[in-house]
C-alpha cells in the first residue's frame, strides 16, 4: 500500500510551534505571513487570521480563499518572496529546498521559517532528495535505509547553507511528531539576514 499524506497529522504541535515563532517575532498582528503550502487553510485559520498581511501558495485552486494564489510554490516564490516576516513551509515531503530559496531570495532583516520535515521518512525508505544530497555532500552514498543514520547531519548541513546568503540563526525549536513511531519533525527558526 502506498503512503497517503495527511494534511495535519500533528495539528496541536504545529499550532504550538507557530505560536512560539509568532511571539518571538513580535506577535501575529504585526506580521506578514507567507504560507508556501497553504492547503485547505487549517493552519491559517488556527494561527494567522489576525496577521497584518497574509498570502498562501497552493497547487490546487482555492477560490473561496481570497489570499491564496494557485500554482507551483517554487515558481511563485520568486515573484512574491519579499516583504514577509514569517515563511510557513508545511510540506508533505521536504521543506528544505524551499527554505534555501527563501534565504537566498529574501532581502535583509529579521524573519522566521517554520517547517514540516518528512526527510526522515524518505531516508527510512532508502532515498535522499536531490537537494539534500547536494547540500549535505552525501551525494555519492547509495540508496539504502541506512541513510537514516545521517538525518541530523543532513539537517545541520541544509541550515548551514543559509549562512552563504548572510542568514544568521538566532534561535530555534524542534518538535517530534506526537505519534512516536512517526518520523516527521517540525522546526521553527528565528533568523536574521544581513544587508549586502
Ligand atoms: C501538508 S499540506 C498543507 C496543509 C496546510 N498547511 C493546512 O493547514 O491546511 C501540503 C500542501 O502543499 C500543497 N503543495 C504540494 N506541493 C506544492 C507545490 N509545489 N506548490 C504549491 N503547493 C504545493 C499540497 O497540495 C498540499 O495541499
Amino acid at each position: 500500500m502506498g503512503y497517503k499524506p495527511t494534511d495535519n497529522s500533528d495539528f496541536e504541535g504545529k499550532v504550538q510551534l507557530r505560536q512560539w515563532l509568532l511571539d518571538q517575532l513580535g506577535g501575529v498582528k504585526k506580521l506578514g505571513v507567507l504560507e508556501c503550502f497553504g492547503g485547505e487553510g487549517h493552519l491559517h485559520d488556527a494561527c494567522y487570521t489576525q496577521a497584518k498581511k497574509h498570502m498562501a501558495f497552493e497547487l490546487r485552486a482555492m477560490p473561496h480563499r481570497p489570499t491564496w494564489i494557485s500554482g507551483d510554490n517554487q515558481i511563485l516564490l520568486e515573484k512574491h518572496v519579499q516583504g514577509w516576516d514569517l515563511y510557513d513551509l508545511d510540506a508533505y515531503a521536504s521543506p528544505w529546498y524551499m527554505a534555501h530559496s527563501v534565504c537566498r531570495l529574501r532581502g535583509p532583516g529579521r524573519f522566521g521559517i517554520v517547517a514540516t520535515c518528512c526527510t526522515n521518512r524518505t531516508l527510512r525508505a532508502g532515498n535522499m532528495m536531490g537537494y539534500e544530497r547536494f547540500a549535505s555532500g552525501y551525494g555519492k552514498l547509495p540508496n539504502s535505509p541506512l541513510l537514516v543514520r545521517f538525518y541530523d547531519d543532513i539537517i545541520r548541513c541544509v541550515v548551514n547553507e543559509w549562512f552563504r546568503f548572510g542568514v544568521q540563526f538566532e534561535k530555534g525549536k524542534r518538535l517530534r511528531s506526537a505519534a512516536r513511531s512517526s518520523p516527521t519533525r517540525y522546526y521553527a527558526f528565528v533568523l536574521n539576514k544581513q544587508g549586502a
